[in-house]
C-alpha cells in the first residue's frame, strides 16, 4: 500500500514572512514577534513514501534552515562509515522563480541527486552559469514530459502538468503572455492508493481544464499568494497586481475560493502565501473567511499524510 508523507518546508511566497525589507501590516506583526503571525520561509515542500528518501519540490533560498528544522531531512549515519549523505535524492521544480530555484545553489557540495524540471526550466538553469555548481556527473538533470507518469523516488507515482502561469520575473519579455499554459509553470500530482494529492504553488487562473483535473482530489495545496488582486498596491508595498505577477487571488468572483466551491476536494490548503496577505494573521476576518470555506493556511513544518 502506498502512503504519502508530505512536509511543507516553506509556506511563504517570494520574500517569505517577514520579508527582509518590509513593514506591511503582516510583516510588522511578524517583526514584533506578535503571536498572530507565524514567520514562514519561502515556497518548498518535500514528499516521501518511506520517510527515508525524499523528493524536494522547489528549492527555496532558506533550504538550509528548512533542512535543519526538519530532522527527516538530516544526513543519516552510513553503515559504510561514509561521511556524506542526504535523504534528498531527487528535486523537482514547478517554475523558474527565485523562491523555487535559489536553494539549488546551496545543494552543491558534490552530493548526487536527480533534478527534474521541464526542458524550458532546465534551459533557464543552463543559461545561468551559476547553476553549473550543480556539476554534471554529480547532479543528473532529467527532463520532465508533461502529463506523462514519472517516478522520481522508487514507487512514487507523479504526474507533472501545465497550469496557467507566466515565465519567471527575471525572464520576462514585453510580449510574454500572462496565463500561458506550457512548460513555464506546472503543477504536480502525487498518486497514492488513497487518491491524488496536488501541489500547485503558482497559478494565474482556474481554467476549465484545471478544475476538471482537480475534481475528486484527496487534497490540493494551492496558490495562496494574494487575498485580493490589488493587495500589494493597497498595502503600499508594490505597483503590481496579482494578475500581473501570474497569481490568482483567494477572494473575489474569479478567485480560488469561488473556483473550488463547486469542486469535490478532500482537503484544501493554501501555500505560497505572500507576506501582505491578511490570511496570515490569525483571528483576522480574512483568515476566518478562508477557514469558513474549508481551507487551511499552511505553515512551515505542517505535515500531510495520505
Ligand atoms: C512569484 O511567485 O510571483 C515570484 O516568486 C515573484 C518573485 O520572483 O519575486
Ligand atoms: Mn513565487
Ligand atoms: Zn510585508
Amino acid at each position: 500500500m502506498t502512503r504519502l508523507r508530505l512536509l511543507i518546508l516553506g509556506a511563504g511566497a517570494g520574500g517569505g514572512v517577514p520579508q527582509w525589507n518590509c513593514r506591511c501590516r503582516v510583516c510588522t506583526l511578524a517583526w514584533a514577534n506578535d503571536g498572530r503571525v507565524i514567520p514562514r520561509t519561502q515556497s518548498s515542500i518535500a514528499v516521501s513514501l518511506d520517510g527515508e528518501n525524499w523528493l524536494l519540490v522547489n528549492a527555496a533560498p532558506e533550504i538550509l534552515e528548512q533542512i535543519k528544522g526538519n530532522p527527516q531531512l538530516h544526513p543519516r549515519a552510513q553503515p559504510d562509515g561514509s561521511r556524506r549523505h542526504s535523504p534528498i535524492t531527487s528535486a523537482l521544480l514547478t517554475n523558474g522563480d527565485i523562491d523555487h530555484v535559489a536553494g539549488l545553489l546551496s545543494l552543491r557540495e558534490s552530493q548526487p541527486f536527480h533534478l527534474y524540471a521541464t526542458e524550458e526550466i532546465h534551459g533557464i538553469l543552463r543559461s545561468n552559469r551559476v547553476f553549473d555548481v550543480l556539476a554534471e556527473g554529480v547532479v543528473e538533470r532529467r527532463a520532465v514530459t508533461l502529463d506523462t507518469p514519472l517516478e522520481p523516488l522508487p514507487g512514487l507515482q507523479v504526474r507533472v502538468f501545465p497550469v496557467p502561469g507566466k515565465t519567471a520575473l527575471y525572464m520576462e519579455t514585453p510580449d510574454m503572455e500572462i496565463g500561458a499554459v506550457g512548460q513555464a509553470t506546472v503543477g504536480v500530482e502525487f498518486l497514492s492508493d488513497h487518491g491524488s494529492l496536488y501541489y500547485i504553488p503558482g497559478c494565474a487562473k482556474m481554467s476549465e481544464d484545471l478544475a476538471a483535473r482537480l475534481q475528486g482530489a484527496a487534497a490540493v495545496l494551492f496558490d495562496g499568494t494574494l487575498w485580493e488582486d490589488d493587495e500589494m498596491i493597497t498595502a503600499g508595498v508594490g505597483t503590481k497586481t496579482g494578475h500581473r505577477m501570474g497569481h490568482l487571488s483567494i477572494s473575489g468572483p474569479e478567485g480560488s475560493m469561488a473556483a473550488f466551491k463547486g469542486l469535490d476536494v478532500g482537503r484544501k490548503v493554501f501555500v505560497h502565501i505572500n507576506n501582505p496577505t491578511p490570511v496570515l494573521i490569525e483571528g483576522s476576518e480574512e483568515r476566518q473567511a478562508v477557514e469558513d470555506a474549508g481551507w487551511e493556511v499552511a505553515y512551515d513544518g505542517m505535515e500531510i499524510r495520505l
